[in-house]
């Protein structure tokens, strides 16, 4: 650029008008300003500024704690309608993080987080395997049933030792009646890998494979006893080289694994005290596993048990990250920081599906909440995560203003990647979504979490949640491009390269019932959503 354009460029981005200023106000100016009333995503809106970034070029890596680097703002919410393996690997794939809910045995969550420390990336761990005396009607019927879109599966016996492939050139209902072992490709003539041989780059020794040997589209991953241990697609392995491109990374530890993290409650013991030895016995176990960060997950964070909780696991383990939540006030996240929490949850009853303002008459609607919050953390030097409430990119865009990550329920709980089963309604596809504070989940385990013992549950308790259904959306890399695409576009209007100018350069202003209104599509039969 010349001196002179330059300079005319520099003018413009520091160009400031008084009359800007009376009207889109920082953050201090403007909470101060509407002090008397609790605001949300959609009370207000942001003031656009000078740019010269390009939405694409914005980098969204946040920081929660030490130790603790998310390559994406967005954590996925320990709900067991939300979060296991399968989210937690989703997540961290794409830069972020999912928080596998405690609604399990312990034991159920220990191997859920190693599933997501384990995982390598195109390696099917646990491929569907057939017995060679099987008939080929028998997986024609299981595809069927399952609705696998794939024909070829491994062979093994009894011990899971490999004996074959079975080719879906074969399986077809003119050989229904055949055996498998009739069927199937012999074991001498199936290329196998061991995991020794795969190193320290699965894929790129797999991309070298499938490169070497024409035709062939399956690698067997198996042990020095010929036991079957995975299988690595070529379709898998393209698409993930395509991705290594990608602009967000993984989020990994030091040892390159997937982060991922585990919710923890603040268990009581038959006299009602704080269990100390089952909540260290448990985080143990889970640190063991390799977990990155663990959340103590309450509806009322500024509690004795949850500061306690804390405390103790913080004296315990010096360097772990921990989350602690939710709260609402600067007080909490003031006591919750002194207890040794890293990052706080903000947010009480915003959920989609929670009824806590109804039921309980309290809570403080999010962006107000969060600026409170924001304060109250900067002077503790630790990080806030916007939970709940959250519908669309634009109000995470709002939220990152004030807080160093969001935390969704609803927006995940759609995708393939979410536990549970698909149900089908009036030709309509579903997945099931509930409150960690609905009876149901109460019944399930999470009852402590609202206050109440498992056992309560038969008596007088008031659920604090709902059991819904989310429409089926997709996969959660196909939900995230979205999101991210959205909070990319807002940072450039905001002239924000990174999440930290976004905080700093936010103007708000608030917004009239007809303004809301504006704000969506109007006045037109809409044939097509954005999405
Ligand atoms: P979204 O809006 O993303 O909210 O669906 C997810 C967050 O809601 C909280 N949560 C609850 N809050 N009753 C509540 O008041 C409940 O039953 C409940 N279940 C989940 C939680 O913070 C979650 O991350």
């Amino acid at each position: 650029m010349q001196a002179s354009s330059q300079a005319f460029s520099d003018m413009a981005a520091t160009r400031n008008s008084t009359l800007d200023d009376t009207f889109y106000k920082k953050a201090d100016a403007f909470f101060a300003a509407n002090s008397k009333v609790g605001l949300t995503y959609d009370d207000i809106t942001l003031a656009t500024l000078y740019s010269e970034i390009l939405p694409r070029n914005t980098q969204l890596d946040t920081r929660l704690a030490d130790g603790l680097q998310l390559n994406i703002p967005a954590i996925s919410a320990d709900m067991d309608t939300v979060t296991e393996s399968r989210m937690a690997i989703a997540m961290a794939l794409n830069g972020g993080l999912g928080l596998i809910h405690y609604n399990m045995p312990e034991r159920q969550q220990l191997s859920e987080v190693s599933r997501v420390k384990y995982h390598v990336q195109g390696l099917i761990q646990d491929p569907i395997k057939i017995a060679p005396d099987q008939l080929i009607g028998d997986v024609l019927k299981l595809i069927e049933e399952k609705k696998f879109g794939f024909s070829t599966f491994p062979v093994v016996d009894e011990q899971g030792k490999l004996l074959g492939l079975l080719s879906g050139h074969v399986v077809k209902p003119r050989y229904a009646t055949k055996k498998v072992i009739e069927a199937l490709t012999p074991r001498k003539s199936v290329h196998t890998i061991t995991k020794k041989e795969l190193g320290k780059d699965p894929i790129a020794r797999a991309d070298n494979f499938f490169t070497e040997h024409l035709g062939i589209h399956k690698l067997l991953v198996v042990d020095d006893a010929d036991h079957l241990h995975g299988l690595i697609t070529m379709s898998d392995v393209e698409r993930i080289t395509l991705e290594r491109k990608a602009q967000f990374k993984p989020a990994r530890d030091a040892q390159f694994r997937l982060v991922c993290g585990a919710a923890v409650s603040a268990t009581r013991n038959a006299f009602g005290e704080l269990d100390r030895g089952r909540i260290l016995e448990h985080v143990s176990a889970l640190v063991e596993r390799g977990v990155d960060v663990v959340a103590v997950s309450t509806a009322h964070g500024h509690s004795k048990g949850v500061g306690d909780t804390v405390k103790v696991l913080r004296d315990a383990f010096p360097k772990l990250p921990i989350i602690a939540g939710n709260v609402t006030s600067a007080a909490s996240v003031e006591y919750l920081a002194d207890c040794g929490a890293n990052a706080i949850k903000v947010g009480q009853g915003p959920g989609s599906i929670c009824t806590t303002r109804i039921v309980a008459g309290v809570g403080i609607p999010q962006m107000t909440a969060l600026y409170v919050c924001s304060r109250a953390a900067a002077k503790k030097k630790v990080s806030i995560l916007a939970d709940g409430g959250i519908t669309k990119s634009g109000d995470i865009v709002k939220a990152l203003t004030l807080a160093q990550g969001v935390i969704c329920g609803g927006m995940f709980a759609g995708c393939t990647e979410a536990p549970g089963d698909v149900v089908e309604i009036s030709g309509k596809m579903y997945k099931h979504y509930r409150g960690m504070g609905s009876l149901a989940a109460m019944k399930s385990g999470s009852a402590a979490r609202y206050g109440h013992e498992k056992a309560d549950t038969t008596r007088k308790v008031a659920a604090e949640g709902i059991e819904a259904l989310k429409e089926v959306c997709g996969s959660v890399d196909r939900v995230l491009a979205t999101l991210i695409g959205g909070i990319q576009s807002g940072m450039g209007y905001l002239g924000a390269k990174d999440l930290a100018e976004l905080r700093v350069k936010a103007r708000y202003i608030r917004v009239s019932p007809a303004g809301q209104r504006e704000a969506a599509p109007h006045d037109v039969v809409e044939l097509k959503t954005g999405n």
